[in-house]
């Protein structure tokens, strides 16, 4: 677990990396994140957990500017980044990682085109130069042997693993994972946990996991929140939550619906 997880309480530390604060955003009509506050401090991992659409996608868009919040304030490093141009970003993004839902791999290139695509973008390099790079990060996340591969002759495990490779070629200081794990089979999910992990432990990464695998959650969290209905339901230490007795938590964390309504 990495050195946060003895942080004493829920408060935000004074080195605390990213703090949303009062976040809203609508689609049309439709209330979608309706005051949406949380801190992430160096080092540690905040999981959010949540019903599908309660809004996770949408926070972790907002965070990185993917989406325009209608208001509240987000601060990476105590420096506003809400509002700041696609130029700017671009900075923000390269200290910021992005794991989308389902990995958004090119389909058409190859395992190594893939993972040096970010070195490309960014930094402007050939892909004979990313090679060393490219190679250190597919040999972090158990893929070193897959660097002349086609995407496509993959399996969804090993293309998730090769999305996280991609994900932290730019040595991002903080990663958002959307749903690592979605579609993977519980051994596939637990060699992905393993992975964050690593990224804990050997880069100190600072991340936020949005997820809604128990399993992955409880190995990989030093914080959890719950967002309902666009809200935080609760946020606080991981065990603190595991524990609750708040029916919302334990509804959501033991997978019971609600009984059928018979006109519904
Ligand atoms: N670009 C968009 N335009 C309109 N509505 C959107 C857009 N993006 C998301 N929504 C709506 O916002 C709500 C929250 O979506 P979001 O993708 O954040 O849910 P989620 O919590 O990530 O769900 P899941 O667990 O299924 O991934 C949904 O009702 C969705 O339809
Ligand atoms: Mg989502």
């Amino acid at each position: 677990m990495s050195p946060a997880a003895s942080t004493p309480d829920n408060t935000p530390a004074v080195d605390s990396l990213l703090q949303v604060r009062d976040l809203h955003k609508r689609f049309d009509r439709q209330v979608v994140l309706d005051g949406v506050s949380l801190h992430v401090n160096r080092g540690e991992t905040l999981v959010v957990l949540g019903p599908s659409g309660a809004g996770k996608s949408v926070l972790l868009k907002c965070i990185v500017g993917l989406l325009r919040a209608d208001a509240g304030a987000i601060t990476w490093r105590r420096r506003r980044i809400d509002g700041l141009s696609e130029r700017e970003l671009a900075g923000v993004r390269r200290e910021v990682g992005f794991l989308f839902q389902l990995g958004g791999l090119f389909d058409s290139m190859s395992v190594a085109q893939n993972v040096a695509f970010p070195l490309r973008e960014h930094l402007g390099l050939k892909l004979d130069a990313c090679m060393d790079r490219v190679q250190a990060v597919l040999d972090l996340v158990g893929m070193g042997e897959f660097l002349h591969a086609e995407l496509a002759d993959l399996s969804g495990g090993q293309q998730r693993r090769v999305a996280l490779a991609r994900a932290i070629v730019l040595e991002p200081t903080a990663l958002l994972y959307d749903e690592p794990t979605t579609g993977l089979d519980p051994v596939r999910s637990d060699i992905v946990a393993q992975i964050i992990r690593r990224l804990q432990s050997e880069l100190s990464l600072t991340a936020i996991v949005v997820t809604h695998d128990i399993a992955l959650a409880r190995k990989v969290a030093d914080r959890m929140l719950l967002l309902n209905h666009g809200r935080v339901h609760v946020c606080d230490k991981a065990q603190a939550v595991l524990d609750s007795p708040d029916p919302i938590v334990r509804q959501f964390l033991e997978g019971t619906a609600p009984p059928l309504q018979e006109h519904t």
